[in-house]
């Protein structure tokens, strides 16, 4: 058989049969659209092609009811590396079976979504915890996303404000500058909130600046060689959201350099939701700063999380078997999630249509 003539004849068959074909010859085969299915069981040795097309046959033969059994052999395996291996025979019959097919509950996945009933605002005890060691000390803040990290922010820069310290808060991003400027600007006043970045600069002697971490380096680095261009002498609080940004391979630079040279008398706040190891942090923020750095660390969300896939047709499912995000790294997707994708992968990957 020709790579053409094979290549057409595992493109006519069901992907549940390519999966039992797959089975001991491709590696996690199960997260394998169709075509990315035929393409990586087409790469197979000239010696274990011809085990791949009588495995084939069988396989056609059986499930169209001759009830033939797959021969035993010693049949050609595509191991993890991608080397031929050999492998003990094994029968073609039900290996790794579909799991029956179960239609998607979208309510249930769906279920709580909407806005939620008004109700008083109460801060929460980690939110307290972390304004009252700021009065202090710096504070590194890892919680969830969605959590309430911005009512510390907002809640730390008004009493700096009242004390008239200067604030300065700093996103990674340009996009993130311009939104919490307007938003910042609506809270506290436009003639109180000031904005520096690569592209704007408004109001730069304001009391609370909005500006990029980069931006912020560098006016650290000017203050250093004795040039002062805003209210650092008379900064209280930097704030650093998205934290996180300190462990880029090409950007953390510019947050570590922002922590060394923040100016002693200032407090710093660390916000994030995804510090890996905000100990680690902590305590290097305690070894370079004037005083022991205040971690507050929790892992539970305000809102759930859920994924679900979405097809280009506008058909959503939950992805996984679990409503939530579940925590095994090898979760079951949901049957559903798994047959829109593999129609997902047949309508895009088919040959010519790349
Ligand atoms: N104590 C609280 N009780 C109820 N809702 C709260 C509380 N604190 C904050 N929120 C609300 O939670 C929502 C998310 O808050 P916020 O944007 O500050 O999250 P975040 O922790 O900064 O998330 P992200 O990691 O995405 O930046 C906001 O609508 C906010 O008003
Ligand atoms: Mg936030």
């Amino acid at each position: 058989m020709t790579t053409d003539e094979l290549e057409k004849l595992l493109a006519e068959q069901p992907v549940s049969r390519l999966h039992r074909l797959a089975h001991g010859r491709v590696y996690r085969h199960f997260r394998l659209g169709k075509r990315r299915l035929i393409e990586t069981l087409l790469r197979c040795t000239p010696e274990q092609r011809s085990g791949l097309e009588s495995d084939l046959q069988a396989l056609i033969q059986e499930e169209s009811g001759t009830q033939q059994p797959a021969r035993e052999r010693q049949k050609p395996a595509i191991s993890r590396t991608g080397r031929s291996e050999w492998s003990p025979a094994k029968p073609a019959s039900p290996v790794e079976p579909e799991p029956a097919e179960s239609p998607a509950d979208l309510t249930a996945f769906l279920e709580g979504i909407g806005v939620p009933e008004p109700k008083p605002f109460v801060p929460d005890a980690w939110q307290e915890e972390a304004l009252e060691a700021l009065a202090v000390t710096d504070v590194v803040v890892s919680v969830p996303t969605g959590s309430g990290k911005t009512y510390v922010a907002i809640e730390a820069t008004k009493r700096a404000i009242e004390a008239e310290e200067t604030v300065i808060y700093t996103s990674p991003l340009k996009a993130l500058s311009n939104t919490k400027f307007t938003e910042f600007s609506r809270l506290f006043g436009a003639d109180q909130v000031g904005i520096l970045t690569g592209d704007r600069r408004d109001n730069a002697q304001a009391p609370l600046l909005i500006m990029t971490t980069e931006i912020l380096r560098n006016l650290l680095y000017d203050a250093a060689g004795g040039e002062i261009d805003v209210r650092l002498d008379t900064l209280g609080l930097v704030i650093m959201d998205e934290s996180q940004y300190i462990a880029d391979p090409e950007r953390g630079v510019v947050w570590e350099e922002t922590i060394v040279f923040c100016p002693t008398q200032a407090r710093l706040l660390l916000l994030s939701a995804s510090i890996g190891n905000p100990q680690d942090i902590a305590d290097w923020l305690t070894s370079i700063r004037p005083t022991p750095c205040h971690l507050i660390r929790h892992h539970r969300r305000s809102v759930p999380l859920r994924a679900g896939y979405l097809h280009p047709s506008g058909k959503l499912t939950p992805l996984f078997r679990s409503v939530g995000i579940p925590r095994a790294p090898h979760s079951p997707l949901h049957p559903e999630a798994k047959r829109l994708f593999a129609q997902y992968e047949e309508e895009t990957l088919r040959p010519g249509s790349r």
